[in-house]
């Protein structure tokens, strides 16, 4: 059986996404079919229709979902029907290189479902980081869906699917923050207040947001930010450092996707220690450093694909976290908005107006 739902399609590079029905097919081998319940509207949903990401148009759009398992193909035994599921983009395969030497959460090939969705006339549609979840219904890899606590609520849940995920796993498990270490995070959208939050988590004793937006500061106080610095009024590297008795932080993350800003998270950062870049360069963008500095001071610089997370690991330890009110999961759903809305929400967000509108289904 084919499904006839409404889905949000950007056709045409740099054109306002329009809602219209789309086709998805039922599950075959290795796919689930889930039932979108709410679907968080990311950046990269506004890259693809961009053109930046790829010239796959037509794309189906959506990315940061939670919703119910509505069927599943004949073999899949992972998830099933009924059940609540974050979708995810790093459905592991087990089988590269990457996978057999015991870091799956770096995998380099990831599944996605094998039979296409599509327009009502037929033309195949490319998903937005493979899931495609401003849409009624989706196809997905069973590996994308990962079952968790259902007592959580849809908008927050599918959070973790992208930004949030990617902001936590930035510090916890990229970044490695330790107890008493000091944090400095630039940039402080969604990303990166869930990077202060991993901080947080972690056991970093001081953490540090850096932004040129005010209000974004204060968001980020609310998320256990200890100190900001507003980057459009003083030097940030400056301000870390004497936030820092001189020395720089621990751990920098870099959540804004800029070379200038990459250049002062690694100038404010301690002897021996990391710079974690999570915000997307666009292909243009160059760095350049002395080579001595880069030597000299030592440690790491990490990039860090969605958090270095491995949904199975981690989609269910954080959602028990958020059920006892130890991850504020809430607080980054600025607004809930329906599907038709998506439009308008991408220039809320260009505006710098929210953290994160939810479509709810
Ligand atoms: N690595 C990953 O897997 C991954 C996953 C999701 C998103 N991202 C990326 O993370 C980045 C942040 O995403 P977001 O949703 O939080 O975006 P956002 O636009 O909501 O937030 C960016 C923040 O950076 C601030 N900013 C802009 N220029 C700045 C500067 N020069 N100095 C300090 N702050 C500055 C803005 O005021 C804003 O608060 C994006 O590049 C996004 O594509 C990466
Ligand atoms: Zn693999
Ligand atoms: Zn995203």
């Amino acid at each position: 059986m084919t499904h006839e739902v409404q889905g949000v399609v950007a056709r045409i590079q740099g054109a306002p996404v329009q809602t219209e029905t789309i086709l998805v097919p039922d599950p075959g081998p290795g796919e689930a079919l889930v039932r979108v319940q709410a679907c968080g509207v990311c950046h990269t949903d506004l890259h693809y229709r961009e053109g930046a990401i790829n010239d796959d148009f037509p794309f189906l759009l959506g990315h940061e979902a939670a919703g119910i398992v509505e069927a599943v193909g004949s073999d899949v035994t992972g998830v099933a029907p009924g059940d609540f599921v974050i979708l995810n983009w790093r459905a592991v395969c087990g089988e590269c290189r990457s996978c057999r030497r015991g870091k799956p959460w770096l995998c380099f090939a990831t599944h996605n479902a094998t039979q296409k969705m599509t327009l009502a006339d037929g033309t195949p549609l490319t998903p937005a980081l493979g899931i495609g979840a401003f849409a009624v219904k989706t196809l997905v890899a069973a590996g994308q869906a990962t079952k968790v606590d259902a007592a959580a609520s849809p908008a927050a849940a599918g959070l973790l699917g992208c930004g949030v995920m990617a902001g936590l796993g930035a510090a916890m498990f990229t970044g490695e923050v330790q107890k008493g270490d000091s944090v400095a995070v630039f940039g402080c959208g969604g990303v990166g207040d869930a990077a202060i939050v991993g901080a947080r988590l972690a056991g970093a004793a001081k953490v540090i947001a850096v932004d040129l937006d005010a209000q974004k500061l204060e968001w980020a106080r609310g998320f256990g930010a200890t100190h900001t610095v507003d980057a459009s009024k003083e030097d940030a590297v400056e301000a870390v450092r004497a936030l820092t008795d001189g020395h720089g932080a621990d751990v920098c993350i870099e959540a804004v996707g800029r070379p200038e800003v990459f250049q002062q998270a690694f100038f404010a950062r301690d002897l021996a220690g990391t710079v974690v870049q999570v915000g997307v360069p666009d292909p243009s963008m160059t760095i350049e450093l002395p080579m001595i500095e880069f030597f000299g001071r030592g440690g790491a610089l990490k990039p860090s694909w969605y958090g270095d997370c491995l949904p199975s690991r981690d989609f269910p330890m954080l959602i028990d976290l958020y059920l006892q009110g130890r991850l504020p999961l809430d607080k980054f759903v600025s607004e809930t908005i329906a599907l038709d809305a998506v439009e308008e929400a991408f220039h809320k967000m260009e505006r710098g107006d929210v953290l994160r509108s939810v479509v709810l289904l």
